[in-house]
């Protein structure tokens, strides 16, 4: 009787068992698979992100949530839409259970704007829709993206991240106005529709 080999390696396979050297085939062209897909899906994220002007969350800047209301740029008196010597626009807003402060915001068509918010208690998203804009707005930082709209209109702008029982209901507007109606909006209009 022929001796049996000692090492378990070395006995027959037995039924159902894939030989060694077919596995190292099938997961090297898996893993070539993979690289390409994760080439390819690189290549769309460059792309997207320069064509459609996406704005991956960058700017670590941070802010201590608890005394926004204190002073600084999120005191009331600097929320909603400011224009800059450039002639661009900012608008600075506050996301919270369960609004944005302001809960309306006016900005002028064809300029350039600048969204800042940061978050006054849990994570909140903020979108506007058929735009650029989505970011997600997180307690502690400073979330800013830029935009700028080509036509007049109304956007919905609701907030796309669940924060707790009352996300449904957290919406808001931005109102594109023309450039010579914006300039003629006093401060409350600006800042908060005026009737909204
Ligand atoms: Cu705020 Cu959902």
């Amino acid at each position: 009787m022929a001796e049996q080999p000692t090492s378990p390696m070395l006995l027959p396979l037995a039924d159902g068992i894939v030989p060694q050297e077919v596995v190292a085939r099938t997961e090297k062209r898996w893993l070539t698979a993979m690289t390409v897909v994760l080439i390819l899906m690189m290549v769309v994220v460059v792309l997207t992100s320069t064509v459609g002007a996406l704005h991956p969350a960058s700017n670590v800047e941070v802010v201590q949530p608890l005394t926004l209301h204190l002073g600084g740029e999120f005191a009331e008196s600097n929320l909603g839409t400011a224009l800059e010597p450039d002639g661009s626009a900012t608008v600075r807003l506050i996301a919270e259970q369960y609004d944005f402060v302001p809960h309306c915001v006016q900005v002028p068509v064809q300029t350039p704007v600048k969204f800042r918010l940061t978050s006054a208690d849990v994570v909140h998203g903020f979108l506007l829709p058929n735009t650029n804009v989505n970011t997600m707005v997180v307690p502690g930082f400073v979330a800013e993206v830029r935009t700028q709209f080509r036509q007049v209109g109304e956007y919905n702008m609701p907030c796309h991240e669940f924060c707790g029982l009352g996300h449904h209901g957290m919406w808001t507007h931005v109102i594109v106005v023309d450039r010579d109606v914006f300039a003629g909006l006093g401060p409350f209009e600006r800042t908060r529709c005026g009737h909204k």
